[in-house]
């Protein structure tokens, strides 16, 4: 099967932050489950360089619009590599070949007669690039921005999104898990029981040069979230481009809610009018909250991935977001939780295990996989679920429950370690006479941590690739060949590294501020204090 996962293409108008970097971490997961699964994967990302923000954030900042716009997108290119992401295409808007598909779709969906020119009052919210009805308000503001839109009357160009509005309610009816999970199913499907307003897809230049300029009227250019969207498009190289055909019936987007309606509504239309299939799938999530309250850059309550990646490293804070966060809903941020779920899951569940199993084998077994004997009844309990969690697994990850996924993979883990403590190998060592039983145990614990590694390969890449080293595997993970219990060859090498995961310290809580300069150095002093790697 083809598959091609999307991010959001970011605005440019500020840094990449922990939200972004979330949106970007599925997708890297998505994108690597998915080619060890033996799909045909494509992953994309990008920015989004046009329109009002970025033309503001621009002149705030004394540069053109070209120069802030290359050098923030570069940040956001430059924030993927340490968070071991690694994106087949990085699109930007401002790409030239982008920028000529946006004129041939407008001209091809002027040409059908989906294209009209009109006048329209309404209230703009500059934050969200689009006209909000009154009924989204809340007490006079955008629920996003939380700032009230501007009244504003303007020529311009509409599409008629109304057209399509039956056959989209058709179409997300007929084809359940189009939007998922379920309840942004329904949120679209009762926003389409009012009727649908046409898309104003123009801004005129005398309010705005920042954009595409229409292949019908230069005194427009194209609004923002029309140009935008089509990034789906170009980065496969439509329409004539081999990855077109090869990726496009493919197709699923990931994105916030905050992207739902242009996600589910005006993409999904713009699509029919050009006479192409819709995407496969909408996958959609909730936002990480700082203290109740969503992160962002507007709001100034952001936490920056590279932080975080200097206090526990990458692979521990993919883990974090994708365990913590149940797909769909929002979650709740902090530096605690961070490291609670590092020093538990990670130094010492995980950890535990792979160091004990891999030093019993190099003291007891000279470092190579011991011959497996006859198996007993906890051999064959521990066995099953371990393979059965592979199976499980998969399962969810497909649906995007990252987070049972992994519950699957830590209840094994926490059942190996039992077992360990059951066997009580050390004991075992002891008595010659018990010879077979240490090695039958310890290679049903190595067959264990191998099944493990390959769960944990699209999560965390580089763990993953440290115990497979370790184990001596050789071929890149594959589900369909190495899922079966039973591949470590005995007498192969086993090669104990490092520990995998060193504990963190805890935040100390800083003592009560005198004033805000002595406040704000001891938070700064708080974070280099924490890791017990040796860093200042
Ligand atoms: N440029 C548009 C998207 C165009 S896609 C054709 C845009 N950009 S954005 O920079 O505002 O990014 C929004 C996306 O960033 C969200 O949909 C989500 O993927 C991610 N997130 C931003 N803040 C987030 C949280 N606080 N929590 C979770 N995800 C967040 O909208």
């Amino acid at each position: 099967m083809n598959f091609y996962i999307t991010t959001p293409i970011f605005y440019v108008n500020a840094q990449p932050h922990l939200g972004h970097a979330y949106s970007t971490i599925i997708a890297d997961t998505v994108s690597r489950f998915q080619k060890i699964a033996g799909n045909d994967v494509r992953f994309q990302t990008g920015t989004d360089e046009h329109g009002d923000k970025i033309a503001e954030a621009a002149a705030r900042s004394n540069e053109t619009p070209r120069e802030y716009v290359d050098r923030i997108s570069r940040m956001f290119r430059e924030t993927w590599p340490p968070l071991h992401i690694e994106p087949d295409n990085f699109i930007r808007t401002t790409d030239a070949n982008h920028i000529n598909t946006v004129r041939s779709i407008l001209q091809k969906v002027h040409d059908r007669g989906d294209i009209y020119f009109s006048e329209y009052s309404g209230l703009y919210c500059k934050g969200c690039e689009r006209f909000l009805t009154e009924k989204e308000l809340i007490n006079g503001n955008c629920p996003d921005h939380l700032t009230p839109p501007e009244p504003i009357t303007e020529q311009n160009y509409f599409f008629r999104m109304s057209k399509y509005q039956e056959w989209l309610i058709g179409h997300i009816e007929q084809n359940p898990e189009f939007i998922q999970p379920e309840r942004y199913r329904n949120e679209v499907l009762s926003f389409l029981k009012e009727p649908l307003e046409d898309l104003c897809i123009s801004r005129p230049t005398s309010r705005l040069t920042w954009g595409i300029p229409l292949p019908f009227d230069d005194k427009f250019v194209t609004y923002v979230w029309f140009d935008a969207l089509i990034n789906y498009l170009t980065g496969i190289g439509y329409p004539d481009g081999p990855d077109f055909a090869r990726y496009w019936q493919g197709a699923e987007h990931l994105i916030a809610k905050d992207i739902l309606k242009p996600h589910a509504i005006y993409w999904p239309t713009m699509l029919k009018s050009l006479g192409l299939e819709p995407y496969r799938k909408l996958h959609v999530h909730g936002y990480w909250n700082v203290n109740d309250t969503k992160m962002s850059k507007s709001i100034g309550n952001v936490v920056r991935p590279a932080d975080l990646i200097e206090e526990c490293g990458a692979d521990s804070v993919r883990y974090f977001l994708l365990r913590e966060m149940s797909f769909g809903l929002d979650s709740s941020f902090s530096d605690d939780a961070l490291i609670n779920r590092h020093n538990s899951d990670l130094a010492n569940d995980l950890g535990n295990l792979v160091s004990r199993s891999l030093t019993m084998v190099k003291n007891f077994c000279d470092c190579k996989v011991p011959p497996a004997g006859a198996m007993r009844d906890s051999d064959r309990e521990l066995a099953a679920a371990a393979t059965g969690m592979v199976a499980e697994y998969r399962k969810q990850m497909e649906v995007f429950a990252f987070h049972r996924a992994l519950r699957e993979v830590w209840k094994v883990i926490a059942m190996a370690n039992r077992y360990i403590v059951n066997n009580a190998p050390w004991e075992l060592a002891k008595e010659p006479a018990s010879r077979e039983r240490l090695d039958t145990v310890l290679y049903t614990l190595l067959e264990t941590l191998r099944l493990i590694t390959l769960t944990l390969h699209p999560v965390m890449p580089a763990t993953a690739t440290k115990m497979k080293d370790a184990l001596g595997v050789e071929s890149p993970p594959d589900f369909d060949s190495q899922a079966q219990w039973g591949r470590l060859v005995p007498a192969a090498a086993v090669t104990p590294g490092a520990p995998l995961f060193p504990r963190l310290k805890k935040a100390t809580p800083a003592p009560a501020p005198a004033d805000n300069r002595a406040r704000q150095s001891s938070q700064k002093a708080a974070r280099p204090g924490r890791t017990e790697r040796g860093k200042p």
